[in-house]
Protein backbone atom coordinates (compact mmCIF):
# COMPACT_ATOMS: atom_id res chain seq x y z
CA UNK A 1 0.00 0.00 0.00
CA UNK A 2 1.38 3.29 -0.84
CA UNK A 3 1.78 6.07 2.04
CA UNK A 4 -0.66 8.69 0.78
CA UNK A 5 -3.58 5.87 -0.18
CA UNK A 6 -2.75 4.55 3.73
CA UNK A 7 -3.00 8.06 5.05
CA UNK A 8 -6.02 8.22 2.97
CA UNK A 9 -7.63 5.42 4.64
CA UNK A 10 -7.19 6.23 7.78
CA UNK A 11 -8.18 9.22 7.81
CA UNK A 12 -11.58 8.99 6.75
CA UNK A 13 -12.54 6.91 10.10
CA UNK A 14 -10.45 9.79 12.00
CA UNK A 15 -12.85 12.55 11.31
CA UNK A 16 -16.04 10.28 11.59
CA UNK A 17 -14.83 9.55 15.32
CA UNK A 18 -13.68 13.53 15.97
CA UNK A 19 -16.96 14.27 14.76
CA UNK A 20 -19.00 12.18 16.93
CA UNK A 21 -16.84 13.19 20.21
CA UNK A 22 -17.59 16.80 19.64
CA UNK A 23 -20.63 16.10 19.52
CA UNK A 24 -21.10 14.40 22.75
CA UNK A 25 -18.53 16.59 24.52
CA UNK A 26 -20.49 19.79 23.58
CA UNK A 27 -23.29 19.77 26.79
CA UNK A 28 -24.22 22.98 28.65
CA UNK A 29 -25.68 23.08 32.62
CA UNK A 30 -29.36 22.93 34.18
CA UNK A 31 -30.71 26.15 33.53
CA UNK A 32 -31.67 27.23 29.96
CA UNK A 33 -28.97 29.35 27.84
CA UNK A 34 -29.48 32.46 25.60
CA UNK A 35 -26.05 32.59 24.80
CA UNK A 36 -22.31 33.47 26.17
CA UNK A 37 -19.53 33.28 25.22
CA UNK A 38 -16.01 32.79 27.27
CA UNK A 39 -12.82 34.92 26.40
CA UNK A 40 -9.99 32.02 27.56
CA UNK A 41 -8.50 33.36 30.53
CA UNK A 42 -10.68 36.48 30.49
CA UNK A 43 -14.25 36.36 31.52
CA UNK A 44 -16.94 36.75 27.97
CA UNK A 45 -20.15 38.13 27.99
CA UNK A 46 -22.71 36.16 29.21
CA UNK A 47 -27.09 36.23 29.60
CA UNK A 48 -28.58 32.95 30.78
CA UNK A 49 -31.51 31.40 33.41
CA UNK A 50 -30.96 29.28 35.66
CA UNK A 51 -34.00 27.32 37.12
CA UNK A 52 -33.58 27.56 41.32
CA UNK A 53 -35.99 24.79 41.67
CA UNK A 54 -33.84 22.20 40.67
CA UNK A 55 -30.55 23.27 40.82
CA UNK A 56 -28.03 24.69 42.55
CA UNK A 57 -30.30 23.90 46.37
CA UNK A 58 -27.65 23.50 48.92
CA UNK A 59 -25.16 26.17 50.24
CA UNK A 60 -21.79 25.50 48.54
CA UNK A 61 -23.26 23.90 45.26
CA UNK A 62 -22.11 25.54 41.75
CA UNK A 63 -22.99 25.21 38.80
CA UNK A 64 -20.64 26.13 35.62
CA UNK A 65 -22.62 27.15 32.59
CA UNK A 66 -21.73 29.38 29.20
CA UNK A 67 -18.25 30.23 30.76
CA UNK A 68 -19.83 31.29 34.15
CA UNK A 69 -19.40 29.41 37.40
CA UNK A 70 -22.46 29.77 40.16
CA UNK A 71 -22.68 29.29 43.83
CA UNK A 72 -24.56 28.82 46.30
CA UNK A 73 -22.77 30.69 49.15
CA UNK A 74 -26.36 30.90 51.83
CA UNK A 75 -29.68 30.18 51.95
CA UNK A 76 -32.53 32.09 50.62
CA UNK A 77 -32.92 33.33 46.85
CA UNK A 78 -31.52 36.70 46.93
CA UNK A 79 -28.28 37.85 44.70
CA UNK A 80 -26.77 37.82 47.57
CA UNK A 81 -27.05 34.44 48.30
CA UNK A 82 -24.99 33.73 44.99
CA UNK A 83 -22.04 34.58 43.04
CA UNK A 84 -21.18 34.37 40.00
CA UNK A 85 -18.07 34.83 38.00
CA UNK A 86 -16.08 34.00 35.25
CA UNK A 87 -14.85 30.01 35.49
CA UNK A 88 -11.69 30.07 33.11
CA UNK A 89 -8.75 31.34 35.46
CA UNK A 90 -6.96 34.32 34.61
CA UNK A 91 -3.46 33.11 34.66
CA UNK A 92 -3.91 30.67 31.64
CA UNK A 93 -7.85 29.62 31.17
CA UNK A 94 -8.10 26.62 33.46
CA UNK A 95 -11.41 26.11 35.04
CA UNK A 96 -11.31 27.09 38.58
CA UNK A 97 -13.36 25.15 41.33
CA UNK A 98 -15.19 26.57 44.16
CA UNK A 99 -14.14 25.29 47.89
CA UNK A 100 -16.83 25.16 50.21
CA UNK A 101 -14.93 24.59 53.38
CA UNK A 102 -12.18 27.61 52.52
CA UNK A 103 -15.62 29.78 51.28
CA UNK A 104 -12.71 30.37 48.17
CA UNK A 105 -12.27 29.72 44.47
CA UNK A 106 -8.87 27.86 44.00
CA UNK A 107 -7.61 26.93 39.98
CA UNK A 108 -6.18 23.35 40.22
CA UNK A 109 -3.86 23.71 37.20
CA UNK A 110 -1.01 26.46 39.31
CA UNK A 111 -3.34 27.16 42.67
CA UNK A 112 -4.15 30.37 42.25
CA UNK A 113 -6.78 31.30 44.64
CA UNK A 114 -9.88 34.07 44.50
CA UNK A 115 -12.40 34.91 46.55
CA UNK A 116 -16.16 34.50 45.97
CA UNK A 117 -16.61 37.79 43.98
CA UNK A 118 -13.46 37.20 42.06
CA UNK A 119 -10.87 38.92 43.25
CA UNK A 120 -7.26 37.28 42.92
CA UNK A 121 -5.94 35.84 46.64
CA UNK A 122 -2.88 34.28 45.87
CA UNK A 123 -1.41 34.07 42.50
CA UNK A 124 0.23 33.45 39.83
CA UNK A 125 -2.76 34.77 38.56
CA UNK A 126 -3.04 38.46 38.32
CA UNK A 127 -6.23 39.48 37.68
CA UNK A 128 -9.41 39.83 39.37
CA UNK A 129 -12.15 36.50 37.84
CA UNK A 130 -14.90 38.67 36.05
CA UNK A 131 -18.05 39.02 37.79
CA UNK A 132 -21.31 38.50 36.44
CA UNK A 133 -24.94 40.60 37.89
CA UNK A 134 -27.13 38.16 39.09
CA UNK A 135 -30.80 39.07 39.62
CA UNK A 136 -33.68 36.69 40.29
CA UNK A 137 -37.86 36.21 39.89
CA UNK A 138 -39.26 33.78 41.66
CA UNK A 139 -37.02 30.75 41.04
CA UNK A 140 -35.64 32.04 37.95
CA UNK A 141 -31.72 33.24 38.08
CA UNK A 142 -30.56 35.61 35.40
CA UNK A 143 -27.18 35.95 34.84
CA UNK A 144 -25.62 38.92 32.72
CA UNK A 145 -22.89 40.68 32.30
S1 LIG B 1 -4.04 28.42 35.09
FE1 LIG B 1 -4.83 28.94 37.02
S2 LIG B 1 -3.11 29.34 38.24
FE2 LIG B 1 -2.29 28.87 36.30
Amino acid sequence: MERRHFIETLSAPVLVACAVCMGACSKSGGGTNTGGTNGGGTGGSASFTVDLGSNLLAVGSSLVQSGVIIVRLAAGNTPASFTAVQVACTHEGTAINYNASQNKFICPNHGSTFSTNGAVTLGPAAANLKSYNISISGNTMTIAG
